[in-house]
């Protein structure tokens, strides 16, 4: 049996058409994929099936009848729960005020204490213990508060559960125990559609995959017939390479030049992701890359680097930039140093989401005098810059004046990735630059931090992936517990030493 058909569906955004006559099935019991380019229209069809967006026309089938669901509380009712792209749950509420409240549709109030209990017995049996229900989620780390999403369409019992990208912020750890449990789901009967960039791990778990392109349908395969190349293929319509393939400049005499950037025997003690006597050097055209399972210090570091002033009271350590002490910076200052930014969370620290591409373009360049005159912004050519931008990293959809916040999660990073790479700063620090992003635009993103680091800019990169760090670098840091606990330099790169120590133990 199918649990969910999608025939002819289309949806529309004003003139923009989102999806486009969109038709596939997902097998009652089965993992199914569902990839695309970015802005292909997965999410959307996603908030189609779950009620936030009326379908313009076409039908959808839940085990083989045609039903029409109208708003999300109707859709939980019959049995469709939804992780989205960027959660939604409501910060200041403890973890279980915000699964069972307003989550009960069609069950008979049950009282406070008898919900607690059913939740606690639903979270042991799938290892989502919690120790404390009653923190706000605000305080939650992502993959915990991932995991409240995913308690809570288990308390609603949902029977087909939507995860949108539910891996582009989890360590290796939690992403192993969540296709434990998304395979456990599974064996009880359950369907799940899953939303991924990641090739290795659609193939890896599904049963099947749709591609989405532009809207429409290309395809569906089994995940035992197909490989990455030919996905790859029908999502963006051309061979796609994995790994970088273009020049990488060999610059003479490395060893002599002067460092871009000097921290020495940084610490910053009093948070909750320690960093601890932490020292090392930035050259010009060298990729740096800082790897470590999440958690370990890589956040205080880029967030002590990028905005030291934040951390002024318990700073201790030397913190130089072409040989200037930054120890007490703010970001403005950094940036008219020469310091270009790609934050770890897009949202919340990089774009104006009601605001357009080109005020966002702007962002944090203000004074730069490339965009400045006599105290006037120079829009028009922010404007041009930002066209620019948008042609070279294929932004879609391709006009300036699109509110970012209305633009899909692949577009809205490879905005931030442009502006970053604008040619005005000679340090980069890069945060999880293709996070969500599709594989087309991995290849372009990789290929034009490559290109920076020829021009001689020095980069210090911040990866959870390990192949991404590993296909860049030419250092690379690894952290553990507040502190680097190795170097590894190109070509000697060898992931599972790296792994070893990444875990704590011995190269
Ligand atoms: N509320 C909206 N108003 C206008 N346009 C929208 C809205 N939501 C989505 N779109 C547009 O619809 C297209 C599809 O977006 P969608 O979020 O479905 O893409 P996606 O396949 O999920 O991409 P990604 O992989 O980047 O998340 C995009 O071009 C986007 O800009
Ligand atoms: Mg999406």
């Amino acid at each position: 049996m199918n649990a969910i058909e999608f025939r002819k569906v289309t949806k529309k955004f004003g003139g923009f058409t989102a999806n486009r006559d969109l038709s596939f099935t997902v097998k009652k019991g089965s993992i199914h994929g569902l990839i695309g380019e970015n802005g292909a229209g997965k999410s959307t069809a996603m908030k189609v099936l779950f009620g936030i967006h009326p379908a313009d026309s076409g039908e959808i089938l839940i085990e083989d009848r045609v039903v029409r669901i109208t708003n999300p509380v109707h859709a939980m009712r019959m049995g469709i729960g939804m992780v989205h792209q960027h959660f939604m749950l409501a910060g200041p509420e403890t973890v279980l005020d915000n699964i069972i409240l307003g989550h009960e549709p069609g069950r008979v109030f049950v009282g406070r204490a008898r919900a607690e209990a059913e939740l606690r017995a639903i979270a042991k049996t799938y290892g989502l213990d919690f120790d404390r229900w009653d923190r706000p989620v605000s305080e939650l780390s992502v993959g915990e508060q991932q995991r409240v999403e995913i308690l809570k369409l288990l308390y609603q019992k949902s029977k087909v559960l939507i995860l949108d990208e539910p891996t582009a912020v989890l360590t290796p750890q939690e992403v192993k125990d969540l296709f434990g449990n998304l395979v456990r789901l599974k064996e009880e009967g359950k369907t799940i559609i899953l939303i991924s960039h990641k090739l290795k791990e659609v193939l890896g778990y599904c049963d099947e995959i749709t591609v989405i392109r532009r809207g429409e349908t290309v395809g569906s395969r089994k995940a035992s017939e197909t490989d990455d190349s030919e996905l790859a293929r029908m999502m963006v319509g051309r061979d796609v390479s994995f790994t970088y393939q273009g020049e990488r400049k060999v610059f003479a005499n490395m060893s002599d030049a002067k460092p871009v950037v000097r921290v020495s025997r940084l610490s910053i003690t009093s948070t909750t992701e320690p960093l601890r006597e932490v020292s090392f050097e930035l050259k010009p055209g060298e990729i740096l890359g800082v790897a470590g399972v999440q958690g370990n210090g890589q956040s205080t570091l880029l967030r002590a680097l990028s905005h030291p002033s934040l951390h002024a009271k318990n700073w201790s350590g030397e913190y130089l930039l072409n040989g200037r002490d930054q120890s007490g910076s703010d970001p403005i200052v950094l940036r008219n140093a020469g310091v270009g930014l790609v934050p770890e969370d897009r949202l919340s620290e990089g774009l104006l989401l009601n605001q357009d591409m080109t005020e966002n373009f702007l962002l944090g360049q203000h004074e730069d005098p490339r965009y400045s005159k006599g105290g006037f912004l120079l829009r028009t050519k922010a404007r041009a810059v930002t066209e620019s931008k948008i042609k070279e990293f294929d932004i879609r959809p391709p006009y300036p004046t699109v509110w970012t916040g209305r633009m899909s999660g692949g577009n809205q990073q490879k905005l931030v990735i442009a502006r970053a790479l604008d040619p005005g700063p000679s340090v980069l620090y890069v945060a999880h630059p293709t996070r969500g992003v599709d594989v087309g635009a991995i290849e372009k993103i990789h290929d034009a931090i490559v290109q920076e680091r020829n021009r001689g800019k020095a980069i210090l990169l911040f990866s959870s992936e390990l192949d991404e760090l590993m296909d860049l670098c030419d250092r690379m840091l690894v952290f553990y517990n507040g502190g680097i606990r190795a170097e590894f330099a190109r070509p000697d790169f060898d992931p599972w030493a790296i792994g070893r120590v990444m875990g704590g133990g011995d190269r």
